[in-house]
């Protein structure tokens, strides 16, 4: 048996509330130890140390999975930190995911009674026996000097509290059915940022400026008298008149507080995080921006994509939506991570997934999430509003179910599946993918008392955050909630049966249903080819989802639609589709006139105002610098970061191929406009490096496209198909 497995989980006799707790075990290890491997796992997020030494760069372990099913132990090597004689194993518990302090959301099925811990030490001597220290009654516990702490309020560090008194732990039958090896990717400290500059508001705030939103937290160093409370708050924006503005971190506190046992002292949190550009300092005098550094904390992925081009807007907008996968791909992709919210919204991850592969290599991390949304997935197929599931009651009796949002069960692994060419990944995930388009077929069966009637629903959360009117603050869609279902419906009776021919499975009744969903749609919601809604996002579904009978007559709609308003009107669902539907209707021009569009609304507006993430919502500053309601107003959400795989796959012109996925097979067809002079673009695929690179020359564009060794490849420009060797290769065009 696994070791943990035979150890207890122990807590402290005393609940030790909003302070973490310590747990210590004085371990003797006699001469000639040839391995040691400590595994581990916490209700809460644990810090170990081993002789005073961090036993790992990871943080915020175990991280955050449907904890009633899936709690991840890890197993670390430590047989350097060991000596002969005696050592103190020392492993901290702080609250984490586990508990917090946010009513509002429902969190209660988070709320367990108090941080516990498991472990297990097992040690190998060069003589081969063997010894394994367990967590159990043999262990003491103490109150840390982290007298707070909270995911979202923050922490605070009594340096004052020293050698704080030992209790003997106690033994708690805590589940440990739950209990699974560790997979996915470690959280790590993974960039430093030092202060940049120091402001001092109208109002006498005294503030540091990073001068990009990041999320983790602050290390800093000050010299202050005891008992001195230095208090950093952490925040997005400042306001119009240059003040502190925390108001759209709505419940979060976000600070971090240290107090001075009278000497000099250099500390960051360890069981919390953080969104911010800004943090005000408060009870210090004479700060100076190097005496801060923002430490960017995420999960760790490797690079992939790179995208430049001759508009630094663009550059910079492309850097931003970099920075917002950096920002929520904190163990679960979140919708933001500043306020009381940070949660696995599943339509934000759906909307994003294409452009987060794009950018990092995500697998490891998206499989693990698929694997929590899994565990959340209900016997009849209803998928969660978010992942983990923390009973969201006040969306509906129980928070699941909505047509795009719960779609994620489908498009990530498909999504996953033409980036990486892993056909793992959809045998993995199959019964999520399955199960969740049953559930939509039973609804419409349940509508229509046994036959058929659609769509499943006329509810959900629709185009969030659609932009119909310009001055509304309204999230709800214009664009028909029930088509929204039935067109999604579709979408994933398509991914279903795709995945059906790839893993060799009968389709069953699919095909006839799909069938039906096309007709519904068509006699529902269009009429000619029309979308009887005229809505941007309406034409868009039609046209990506190919449920129009007439891409002609559709096409000219919403480019009709696009001209009279001259602007996006799109949410999160319909802004992630936009432009690519342009380029089915033969409108790149039009597509990049919204690309590089800088009024608001627009992906460049933010820009303009100084954004170094992407914003939730077109208005988050209207253009008279006001906020929008800071109830919903977050400035680092990914969603309409998701634009950036049309600059790949189009602008640029990297393309895969879904018949030969993980980029076996590319297409080159980049859409070049006289107002971009040049693009670049580098993709790290499995198969190798592809690279688009063009310019403007003085009779037309030159080309380069670099065919990764392992991909086969064509270029098409302007209609025109071309060759390509493996390698580089270079097209003039004259136009
Ligand atoms: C979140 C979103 C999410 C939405 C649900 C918001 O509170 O921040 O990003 O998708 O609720 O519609």
């Amino acid at each position: 048996m696994l070791d943990i497995l035979k150890a207890s989980w122990i807590k402290a006799a005393a609940n030790n509330g909003d302070t973490a707790t310590d747990f210590f075990r004085t371990v003797t290890v006699k001469e000639g130890v040839k391995h040691a491997a400590l595994t581990v796992t916490a209700h809460g997020v644990f810090e170990a140390f081993l002789n005073g030494k961090r036993i790992s760069r990871d943080v915020l372990m175990p991280g955050w999975t449907s904890y009633y099913t899936r709690l991840r132990y890890i197993t670390y090597d430590v047989t350097d930190l060991l000596n002969a004689g005696e050592n103190e194993l020392k492993v901290g518990v702080g609250k984490g995911w586990f508990f917090h302090n946010v009513e509002s959301w429902g969190c209660d099925s988070l709320k367990h009674d108090q941080a516990a811990l498991i472990c297990a030490l097992s040690i190998t001597y060069d003589d081969g026996s063997t010894e394994e220290i367990l967590s159990n009654k043999e262990w003491t516990t103490a109150k840390s000097n982290i007298v707070f702490n909270d995911i979202y309020d923050g922490e605070t560090l009594d340096l004052r509290i020293k050698d704080a008194a030992h209790t003997p732990a106690v033994e708690i039958y805590y589940s440990r059915a739950m209990l699974i090896p560790y997979e996915g990717v470690p959280i790590r400290e993974q960039e430093r940022i030092a202060g940049q500059k120091l402001i001092i508001t109208p109002k006498g705030e005294y503030v540091i400026d990073f001068g990009q939103e990041v999320t983790g937290y602050v290390e800093f160093s000050a010299d202050v008298p005891a008992g001195t409370e230095v208090i950093l708050k952490h925040f997005e924006m400042l306001d119009k008149e240059g003040n502190v503005y925390t108001e759209n971190l709505r419940g979060a506190k976000a600070t971090y507080t240290v107090i001075s046992d009278g000497k000099p002292f250099t500390v960051k949190p360890g069981y919390t995080f953080y969104g911010f550009r800004y943090i005000q300092a408060l009870g210090a005098e004479n700060i100076r921006p190097e005496d801060f550094t923002a430490i960017v904390v995420h999960s760790e992925m490797k690079r992939t994509g790179y995208f430049s081009c001759a508009n630094e807007l663009l550059n910079k907008f492309a850097e931003n939506v970099i920075w917002g996968q950096k920002g929520n791909f904190l163990d679960v992709p979140t919708d933001c991570p500043q306020r009381d919210e940070r949660l696995g919204w599943t339509g934000d991850a759906a909307m994003f997934s294409r452009t987060a592969a794009i950018n990092f290599d995500v697998k490891a991390f998206c499989e693990k999430w698929l694997n929590d949304l899994e565990a959340d997935q209900l016997a009849d197929g209803s998928v969660p509003h978010v992942s983990p599931y923390t009973n969201i009651y006040w969306n509906g009796p129980d928070g699941y179910n909505s047509p795009a949002w719960s779609d994620v069960a489908l498009i990530m692994p498909w999504e996953l599946y033409v980036a990486y060419g892993d056909k793992g990944i959809l045998a993995r995930h199959y019964n999520l993918m399955k199960k969740w388009v049953d559930f939509m077929i039973a609804e419409c069966r349940r509508n229509g008392g046994g036959t058929l009637q659609l769509p499943w629903t006329t509810g959900g959360f629709g185009d969030w955050l659609s932009l119909e009117e310009l001055n509304s603050e309204s999230a709800y869609s214009g664009t028909d909630c029930g088509l929204i279902a039935a067109a999604f419906m579709a979408n994933a009776l398509r991914i279903l049966m795709k995945t059906n021919r790839i893993l060799g499975y009968e389709d069953g009744e699919y095909p006839e249903i799909l069938k039906k969903t096309i007709a519904f749609f068509r006699n529902e919601y269009m009429e000619n080819g029309r979308m009887k809604q005229e809505t941007q996002t309406a034409a868009v579904l039609a046209i990506i989802f190919k449920l129009t009978d007439n891409p002609q007559a559709t096409c000219a709609q919403l480019v009709e639609n696009v001209r009279a308003h001259g602007r996006i009107t799109t949410g999160f669902i319909g802004s992630t589709y936009l432009l690519d539907a342009l380029t089915i209707a033969g409108e790149d021009t039009l597509a990049t006139d919204l690309l590089l569009r800088t009024e608001y609304p627009s992906w460049l507006y933010p820009v303009t105002k100084g954004a170094t993430t992407v914003w939730e919502r077109w208005n988050g500053i209207f253009p008279d610098g006001r906020f929008a309601d800071a109830g919903m107003n977050s400035f680092n959400h990914y969603a309409y970061g998701s634009v950036l795989s049309w600059m790949f796959r189009r602008l640029a012109g990297i393309c895969p191929d879904e018949a030969a996925p993980g980029y076996k097979k590319i297409t080159f067809a980049p859409a070049p406009d006289e107002r971009i002079p040049w693009v670049k673009a580098t993709l790290d695929t499995v198969c190798g490096e592809a690279k688009s690179a063009y310019q403007k020359t003085a009779d037309g564009w030159e080309f380069t496209f670099t065919v990764p060794a392992d991909s086969e490849a064509t270029a098409v420009i302007f209609g025109k198909e071309y060759p390509l060797e493996k390698g580089e290769n270079t097209i003039s065009v004259t136009v």
